[in-house]
């Protein structure tokens, strides 16, 4: 549904599984959205998942417009120089690391000059990506996978940031149909810290034989109401997404989030879920 709230002109960069997802809601929301990627392929790859999350929503009746309408807003370009100049809003979904995050976010900061610069981050200090950036302009906006579905959006504000800053990104995500939890900038945020201590104490428990990974996450679908066990949801985010973001908390947190034996074992036979066929579970 068309939200006047929303940004008018939005842009996102990187296309994969969370890229895809915030410009999905965005587009829903009525804006006009650019994704960025690194190729000419990528690119093309990254409007077929908006334009097959688009039509699973429709499908499911959850969209007001069709998805033909929607994508005719979607643009997607290969290089940053095209982001668009007049975007309110850029949110960067690329891969989990500090000094592409930075490079990308400075590359938005130039192309353009008006826009709130807002990282997917999981885990990694907003108050450091912003360092070298016009910090004032940089906040966290941390959506959740199925972002069409999950509906939190986690504002991560920094040091820098003003009140005014994160009462707007707030504004926008609540047009977008989600509801806003302001975190201070700290390891994990209130987020990850929490899900990341509870999938990698399940993945001890697999190492340590206490359960199965079938039962583990059937206790706590059917004992604490998950809606999918957390051994599953290793499989879903991928388990070198939690791996890198573990051995991040561990740095800034302590030995308590040291990434279990089984998870690097796992991550180097290419074991990384869903997405390669096999994780905790088999997705062949
Ligand atoms: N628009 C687009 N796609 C939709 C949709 C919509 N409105 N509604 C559903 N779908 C998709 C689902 O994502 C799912 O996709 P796949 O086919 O690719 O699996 C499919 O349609 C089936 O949806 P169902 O609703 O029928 O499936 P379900 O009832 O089994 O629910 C689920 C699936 C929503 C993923 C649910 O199991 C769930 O909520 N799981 C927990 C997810 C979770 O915890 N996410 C947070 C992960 S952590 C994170 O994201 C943070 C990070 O930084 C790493």
């Amino acid at each position: 549904m068309t939200d006047s709230n929303a940004p008018r002109t939005a842009a996102v960069i990187g296309g994969g599984t969370m890229g895809a997802g915030i410009a999905h809601v965005l587009l829903a929301a009525g804006a006009r959205v650019t994704v960025a990627e690194v190729s000419a392929d990528a690119a093309a790859k990254a409007r077929d998942a908006v334009a097959n999350s688009l039509a699973k929503a429709a499908d499911r009746g959850k969209l007001a417009a069709t998805p033909n309408d929607l994508l005719a807003a979607l643009s997607v370009v290969d290089t940053l120089a095209d982001l668009p100049p007049g975007a309110e809003l850029v949110v960067e979904a690329v891969p989990e690391d500090a000094a592409l995050k930075r490079r990308v976010l400075a590359a938005a900061a130039g192309a353009c000059p008006d826009a709130v610069l807002a990282s997917n981050t999981s885990s990694l200090s907003v108050g450091a990506l912003a360092e070298g950036l016009p910090g004032e302009r940089v906040l966290g906006m941390h959506f959740f996978n199925p972002v069409p579905v999950q509906p939190l959006v986690e504002v991560v504000r920094h040091g820098g940031v003003a009140d005014d800053l994160v009462a707007r990104a707030a504004g926008w995500a609540e047009a977008l149909g989600k509801t806003v939890i302001v975190v201070r900038d700290s390891p994990g945020f209130a987020t990850s810290r929490l899900g990341v201590a509870v999938g990698l104490e399940a993945i001890r428990m697999v190492q340590e034989g206490v359960a199965s990974a079938e039962d583990i996450d059937t206790g706590m679908r059917l004992g604490y109401g998950w809606p999918m066990g957390p051994l599953r949801l290793t499989d879903l985010v991928g388990l070198d997404v939690r791996l890198a973001i573990a051995e991040h908390l561990e740095r800034e947190l302590g030995p308590r989030f040291a990434p279990p034996q089984l998870l690097r074992d796992k991550v180097g036979r290419d074991e990384l879920g869903r997405k390669t066929g096999r994780g905790f579970f088999d997705w062949s």
